[in-house]
């Protein structure tokens, strides 16, 4: 084979005279990863031939020849036997030559009235449509598991924290509704972006439109898209759209990494607050008594990396001029890797989260230590008639008195703390106990038994709207 026949191979050689260098062709090709998108790329070509046989650009017969033959195309990459050819770039070339060695002349013809940067724009929204769905999946399940535990240990009290310091008794169902309502509003994100996601390039064809009398409609119907884009130069170029899931993505890793660093610290000797089952954790080569929190460890871990390709994706966009530029291949990697870590870190804890066992007495001991109650004895006082700053005054005296004795306030007797006050009466104990105290706090939104049941309700019929 001549140098000049080997560039007439590429479905663009026309106009080249020698062949493509060696290692320009690995450097340049997509094929490695945008393989992933043959089935979109397929769906959005039968959608393309159907509409151009529609408009009478191809013939009824030719259409049917360019779908039969592309159903042998997803036929043969689906049976694994399809070769990938970095010499044909990427997975549209790969598809569209192997469609002609089947079919023929005809196979060239469904490139018609489209170019690659319309055609990859619209596979790479399929794909993440298709994706966002799974996820929003997955995450309802884990949202479901919250909901489950939170009934399950509504009324298992532990303290709450500001500065990781005990502030005030709250009940566990009460935290784990907080994780909850975070992932509501990851939920929301991904349906937002996905409106957005959900708009056809195609037509847009290389950047300016296409002369072909193309019905873009009917296209975007076939491919159950909301609707056909406004501008073909943004179509082609902007990928704000996969942006937008990457901050979803960033966000939710950035939850599920507190909710990961919450679970490491109370599955520790010095919380321990929770077990987690065998099945999720591992132990170490060297000390036999180790059970390690991996899936979460591993998870706050892998919020790294898709943080990092959402600053990728930003990085890649910023300096770009209108339209298409081939720094927009680099979109797919982190975008895939985006797509898949997020999926298997809402797995893991999609399965996890439901078999997390609280260990009440041990949350309930921690409570106490912390002297936990003293707002309780501060808002006390002030029902009494205190001004709340003296009230707040007179409970730092009487903490000051069960440090040096080791005590919580609830375990002093009546006289000891009328030592601070002579308003505190019998009834002040009705306050004190962590009980007393979270039952209190009975308004929407607060930490009483009976809120998080009923926010846990209202929750549930939500989520299955
Ligand atoms: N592989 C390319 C990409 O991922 C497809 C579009 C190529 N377009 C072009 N004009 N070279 O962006």
């Amino acid at each position: 084979m001549t140098d000049q026949n080997k560039s007439a191979d590429k479905l663009w050689g026309g106009r080249f005279s020698e062949p493509t260098d060696a290692f320009v062709e690995r450097f340049t090709a997509s094929v490695g990863f945008d393989q992933r998108l043959y089935h979109h790329d397929i769906t959005g070509s039968v959608a393309h031939a159907t509409m151009l046989a529609e408009v009478g650009v191809l013939t009824v017969d030719e259409k049917n020849q360019i779908l039969a033959g592309l159903q042998e195309v997803r036929a043969e990459i689906e049976s694994g036997a399809f070769h990938w050819s970095i010499s044909l770039e990427d997975v549209h070339m790969n598809i569209e030559a192997s469609l002609t060695d089947r079919i023929g002349i005809t196979g060239k013809k469904l490139h018609t009235g489209r170019s690659r940067n319309d055609q990859v724009a619209t596979d790479i929204r399929l794909y993440l449509r298709d994706e966002i769905d799974v996820i929003a999946d997955e995450l309802a399940r884990l949202q479901l598991g919250l909901l489950d535990l939170a009934e399950r240990d509504a009324a298992t009290i532990m303290p709450g924290f500001t500065h990781l310091q005990t502030a005030q008794p709250v009940t566990f169902g009460h935290h784990l509704l907080a994780w909850y309502e975070m992932l509501v509003r990851d939920a929301e994100r991904l349906q937002d972006c996905r409106k957005r996601v959900n708009v056809m390039p195609l037509g847009a064809a290389a950047l300016a439109g296409t002369t072909y009398p193309i019905d873009r409609q009917m296209t975007a119907r076939l491919l159950g898209f909301d609707r056909a884009s406004e501008n073909s130069l943004d179509s082609v170029s902007d990928r704000d759209f996969a942006i937008e899931f990457c901050s979803f993505a960033a966000l939710l890793m950035t939850h599920l990494s507190r909710f990961s660093e919450e679970l490491v610290l109370w599955t520790s000797a010095q919380f321990d607050f929770i077990d987690l089952p065998d099945r999720f954790c591992t132990g170490s080569s060297i000390m036999p008594q180790k059970k390690n929190p991996d899936v979460p460890e591993l998870v706050r871990g892998k919020t790294g990396r898709v943080n990092g390709h959402l600053i990728s994706l930003l990085t890649l966009m910023k300096g770009q001029p209108l339209a298409y530029n081939k720094d927009n291949q680099e979109d797919k990697e982190p975008l895939f890797d985006t797509v898949d870590t997020v999926k298997g870190c809402l797995r893991a804890y999609a399965d996890m989260v439901p078999a997390i066992h609280a260990k009440a007495d041990n949350m309930r001991i921690a409570a106490k230590r912390g002297f936990s109650t003293a707002t309780d004895l501060a808002d006390y006082l002030v029902k009494k008639g205190a001004a709340f700053r003296d009230a707040h005054e007179i409970v730092g005296k009487a903490v000051a008195f069960g440090v040096a004795e080791g005590r919580d306030l609830s375990d002093m007797t009546l006289s000891e703390l009328t030592q601070f006050s002579d308003m505190i009466g019998e009834d002040v104990f009705d306050v004190l106990t962590l009980e007393g105290s979270v039952q209190a706090r009975d308004h929407q939104g607060g930490t009483a038994p009976d809120q998080v049941r009923a926010a846990a309700v209202r929750a549930r019929a939500k989520l299955r709207q």
